[in-house]
């Protein structure tokens, strides 16, 4: 539970990402909230979950999905109360389920009264001096301070009537605060102390790289790669930032549940080398490493894709992740042939059914393959469904920004957010429609077919909780593999397979199938399908 066995829970944890406006809605607003969470826990439990990762419900006029922070401290009145949080934990943890909570400390929403204050105040405050407000560059200032572009398209600068401009790494409605003023730091280890009082075992740290600015504001040079170090990524100064909250994490007793607290960093990078200075000892525990979903579903950029994150962090430190809320579902992205790539573009119209089906039995493969790698793993909700990415959602039905600031040339990622559907037969309306025909990906649905994806995910969380070759288990050793496929062994007797070609290939030796993706007879294993052997 601890660390007394010498391990950290987290360091093979299966941890399920919760997007609560769209998982589970227990008052028929349309819009997912905590009491509707915590009445599934016993599905989460079921699932066989180690932690729950929530991505932000605290109060927030969600220009951003709620990464538009307006009070820290609080949970948003759409998705409950904080007594509805505490009592989460706790019943969460009455079926050993941590929770995870997300701090944005890059930037907040316009709306937080801190933002308010310096837009009240003059140049050169103090209020000012808690965000990032310059004069503009041109004679009469009214070009940006740089030519810093935001993450969701158009400039990173926003000028206010006085003629001074703020930077937003995101949306304009997100201005970034200024990590060089001491405010700032205090600020941010009082929140995290606030949750880490109310039991959550960990943080999940957005935009993890980015906090810091050079002050100098120097332009980009042209062409770099938008997630390469830069005046406003990957800064040295967030090293020692880091080892200050390791500190405060580690101040929490790791004895008894949760265990040793963690926190978890979103570090998007142009070469996994980049992540190299995070993972010094004594900083966050954990950064995610999103190598399976940069690359397309080929054996190929798969296998180095693994190597580039085992290399780098030692796997424990550098949980898989398949998707996220951030980038297309993974059924969608096999069947397509996709890599989620920074300025990936989605079609619009229909998939061709024979696509389809090859996405879903990938995703089936996919989610075998990342639950047999060496160390932790993320589950974001509905991938153990199978769900799609809704492509057609109408224009006028987009929340994301990123559609809006793109001019619609990116979709965003509203497709991945669309609310889980629970019941067979269709759901009421919710903030993102859900698509007609739902029902057949419902929990109710696939909790009563033995074949469905969903008992494909229960079954391997089952295999991989009782399996000592699985999670902490040995290190991984690629083995000789026919062309187009994937084979891996793992110590004791434990042998992964997944066949990434048009045909059918021959099962390594093993002693037994404990798990396949897909149906698996006569010692072949077909295409898009993937196997669990135990080795005699
Ligand atoms: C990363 C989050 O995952 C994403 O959803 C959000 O839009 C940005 N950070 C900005 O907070």
């Amino acid at each position: 539970m601890g660390v007394s066995d010498g391990h950290a829970w987290w360091e093979d944890a299966v941890v399920y990402e919760v997007y609560p406006r769209s998982f589970a809605d227990s008052d028929g607003d349309g819009v997912g909230d905590l009491n509707g969470l915590r009445g599934r826990l016993p599905y989460l439990a079921d699932l066989g979950v180690d932690a729950i990762w929530l991505t932000p419900f605290y109060p927030s006029p969600l220009a951003d999905g709620g990464y538009d922070v307006s009070d820290y401290c609080a949970v948003d009145p759409l998705l409950g109360t904080l007594a509805d949080f505490d009592a989460l934990v706790k019943e969460a943890a009455a079926s050993g389920i941590r929770v995870i909570v997300d701090i944005v400390p890059n930037h907040c929403s316009a709306e937080h009264p801190l933002f308010q204050a310096a837009l009240a105040s003059s140049p050169g405050s103090p209020e000012r001096d808690r965000f990032i407000f310059r004069e503009g560059r041109g004679q009469d200032g009214s070009l940006p301070p740089s030519n810093w572009p935001s993450s969701f398209g158009g400039a990173a600068w926003t000028r206010v009537p006085d003629g001074q401009w703020y930077l937003h790494m995101f949306d304009t409605t997100q201005p970034d605060w200024n990590w060089d003023n001491p405010a700032i730091p205090a600020l941010f280890a009082d929140v995290i102390r606030f949750w880490l009082d109310r039991g959550v075992a960990g943080l999940r740290v957005d935009v993890a790289s980015a906090m810091f600015k050079d002050p100098e504001l120097p332009d980009n040079p042209p062409g770099q790669h938008p997630l390469a170090p830069s005046g406003y990524r990957h800064r040295a100064e967030l090293q020692a930032l880091y080892r200050s909250w390791r500190q405060i994490l580690d101040s929490y007793p790791a004895g008894e549940f949760p265990g040793q607290r963690t926190a978890i960093g979103e570090v998007w990078y142009d070469v996994p080398g980049t992540l190299a200075p995070y993972l010094q000892p004594g900083g966050l525990p954990q950064l995610f490493n999103f190598q399976l979903m940069l690359v397309p579903w080929e054996a190929g950029p798969l296998r180095r894709a693994v190597d580039a994150a085992q290399d780098l962090a030692g796997g424990s430190r550098a949980p898989w992740v398949i998707g996220n809320h951030d980038v297309p579902r993974p059924a969608t992205r096999y069947a397509l042939g996709l890599a989620h790539q920074y300025e990936s573009t989605l079609p619009r119209g229909p998939i061709d059914t024979d696509d389809a089906r090859a996405g879903a039995r990938r995703a089936r493969a996919a989610a075998l393959l990342q639950l047999a790698l060496p160390g932790s793993a993320y589950i974001y909700q509905g991938e153990e469904l199978g769900l799609p990415e809704v492509i057609d959602i109408p224009d006028e039905a987009r929340q994301d920004p990123v559609f809006r600031r793109t001019g619609g040339r990116r979709l965003g990622r509203d497709g991945c957010r669309v609310p889980l559907p629970w019941r067979a037969g269709p759901s009421g309306p919710s903030w993102l429609p859900q698509p007609p025909d739902w029902g057949r990906y419902s929990v109710e649905t696939e909790s009563a077919e033995p074949e469905s994806i969903l008992i494909l995910y229960r079954t391997a969380l089952r295999v991989r909780r009782e399996h000592p070759a699985l999670g902490r288990g040995g290190a991984m050793r690629w083995l000789e593999s026919p062309p187009d496929s994937l084979i891996f062994s793992r110590e004791p007797g434990f042998v992964f397979a997944a066949n990434l070609g048009q045909t059918a290939i021959p099962l390594p030796p093993h002693s037994g199938i404990l798990l396949s993706s897909g149906p698996v007879t006569d010692g072949s294993l077909p295409p898009d399908t993937a196997v669990w052997l135990a080795r005699g």
